[in-house]
């Protein structure tokens, strides 16, 4: 149902008429800048984004010279959307995996990826089956001492997205959810503003993945 209802979507409506859209994914770019100033994350890291959709944020991440990029997302025509846009821009899509996968049940290579990314996406997990394959993924993929870069809709933002219900997050209900393996590293909250000018409260968050065995 999920996968049939992110293709409708990206088949209906314009990249930019949605209400996740940004034209540059300017949070996203700020805390992956913190975590080259403070951490030396190299251009050379493995990174996914996962439930990537049509974003920017991999446009922004060629042009920041990432060299191994990963892109995940349910829906073939998100993807699709993001492939016509870097070839129109003429950005090297050949550096990118391109990855047609539901996150929760995908299998990924183990203690592979430096920085998993994710805006607006583990936000859907509202199931505790979905939200533990999740979060099983995220733990086995992320390298001991990598870091993940989550943005989800805060405690007070809004209860669905996409017109599905969806599980809003305090840093405090985040890190419980995460568990003990990941240690926050900074958080902020912000305010998105829709395409037609309506504001979503967002919580960004940055961990590091540090497992004690
Ligand atoms: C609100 S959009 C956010 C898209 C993008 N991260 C951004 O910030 O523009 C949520 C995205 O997650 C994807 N998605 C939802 N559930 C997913 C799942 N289980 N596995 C992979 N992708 C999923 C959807 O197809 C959609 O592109």
């Amino acid at each position: 149902m999920s996968k049939k209802h992110w293709e409708d979507v990206y088949q209906t409506k314009p990249t930019d008429q949605v209400s996740w859209y940004q034209e540059q994914d300017q949070k996203s770019l700020e805390l992956i800048q913190r975590l080259r100033d403070k951490h030396k994350l190299d251009l050379t890291v493995q990174i996914i984004d996962v439930g990537s959709g049509a974003s920017v944020f991999i446009d922004q991440l060629l042009e920041l010279g990432f060299k191994h990029i990963h892109v995940l997302d349910l829906s073939q025509t998100a993807l699709g959307k993001t492939q016509t846009r870097l070839r129109e821009k003429n950005l090297h899509a050949e550096q990118i995996t391109w990855l047609v996968e539901d996150i929760c049940t995908v299998m990924l290579p183990a203690n592979y990826f430096d920085l998993w990314h994710d805006r607006a996406v583990f936000h859907f997990m509202v199931s505790a089956e979905q939200q533990q394959q999740y979060i099983s993924n995220l733990k086995t993929s992320l390298k001991k001492g990598g870091h993940l870069i989550m943005s989800n809709f805060a405690e007070d933002g809004p209860t669905q997205c996409s017109g599905l219900t969806i599980q809003r997050y305090s840093i405090e209900e985040l890190q419980e959810k995460l568990g003990a393996d990941f240690h926050l590293m900074h958080f902020e909250h912000d305010i998105h503003l829709t395409p037609w000018g309506s504001e979503q409260k967002f919580l960004h968050s940055v961990w590091a993945y540090q497992p004690n065995s």
